[in-house]
């Protein structure tokens, strides 16, 4: 039978990592995309070479395919959430979501009204990339409706929080900054990019914590977490090799083993943040601060 936990003495717990992101979400997520003036980033557009548009094309089509992805499938994980009863977690979940489906509208506004793009884009999709979106993500997150063990969540936010978002999201920022922000080019993309970076922060959070509950609740999680880690990174390493290609010359002067660095730097960090959870216990976990899993402000 179902405990109304709002309602009884356990109330909600204000203290626990969640709970916590939750209150920021409400604070740093309102933004809206139809308040980002675009007005500069059009004239900018017209003056881009044409490898420089490809770039910036091929880059958006990434992001915009996968903020997509990330907003269809995060329901499967909220819904464990909620039939394990933490509340809390579904509750900071609630904003997870709303912020995914402001980041989808938000690419499209650019397509639209920046770069007028009416054809079907996908062509800028790998195979590195169509493996992961297309396949590990969605099959991963979808597993959950059948399967909902430690096992699989442990699947699920290593696809999504640590590969698709702790390591790819994050170094396709790095790619704007690099280019457009170095050159203080397209001014209304990048303050859109700099309020992203802050959501994905409180999502790659929560998914550090998520992982770092299951890895001191379960013996096992830990060799699943990593051999699932390791499964996906020849793929994600693939994806940014995919964001520039080598006839384009290089543009705005990138490059790309900067970029593989850079990536892997970002996946090394996620794996020591979640190998520390192996030394805790689960109260610690509930307590871990929002600066250690790399929350931004
Ligand atoms: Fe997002
Ligand atoms: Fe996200």
């Amino acid at each position: 039978m179902r405990v109304t936990q709002t309602t009884t003495e356990r109330g909600l717990n204000q203290s626990i990592l969640p709970m916590r992101l939750y209150q920021k979400a409400k604070k740093l997520g309102i933004w809206d995309p139809r308040d980002i003036d675009l007005t500069q980033d059009k004239e900018d557009w017209k003056g881009l070479s044409d490898a420089e548009q490809q770039y910036v094309l091929r880059l958006c089509s990434m992001f915009q395919a996968g903020e997509e992805a990330v907003t269809r499938d995060l329901l499967p994980l909220v819904r464990v959430i909620s039939l394990e009863g933490r509340l809390e977690e579904e509750m900071y979940l609630t904003t997870f979501l709303w912020e995914e489906a402001k980041h989808t509208e938000m690419f499209r506004l650019f397509l639209d009204d920046v770069v007028g793009v009416k054809r079907d884009i996908t062509e800028f999709h790998g195979e590195n990339y169509k493996k992961i979106f297309y396949e590990f993500l969605p099959e991963a997150m979808e597993a959950l409706i059948q399967d909902q063990s430690p096992e699989a969540q442990a699947k699920a936010s290593v696809t999504y929080n640590m590969i698709v978002e702790g390591t790819l999201a994050e170094t396709g920022y790095h790619a704007f900054y690099t280019s457009l922000k170095r050159l203080n080019k397209m001014p209304g993309l990048i303050s859109a990019i700099d309020y992203l970076k802050k959501d994905e922060s409180r999502h790659i959070g929560y998914g550090t914590y998520l992982l770092s509950r299951l890895i001191c609740e379960n013996e096992n999680i830990w060799d699943v977490v990593n051999s699932h880690m390791e499964t996906l990174l020849p793929y994600a390493i693939g994806v940014v090799n995919e964001i520039i290609t080598p006839d384009e010359n290089m543009p705005f002067g990138l490059n790309i083993d900067e970029f593989i660095n850079f990536a892997m730097k970002q996946f090394q960090f996620r794996m020591d943040t979640l190998e520390r959870a192996r030394t805790r216990n689960v109260d610690e976990i509930y307590l871990i601060s929002e600066e250690s899993v790399g929350v931004l402000r």
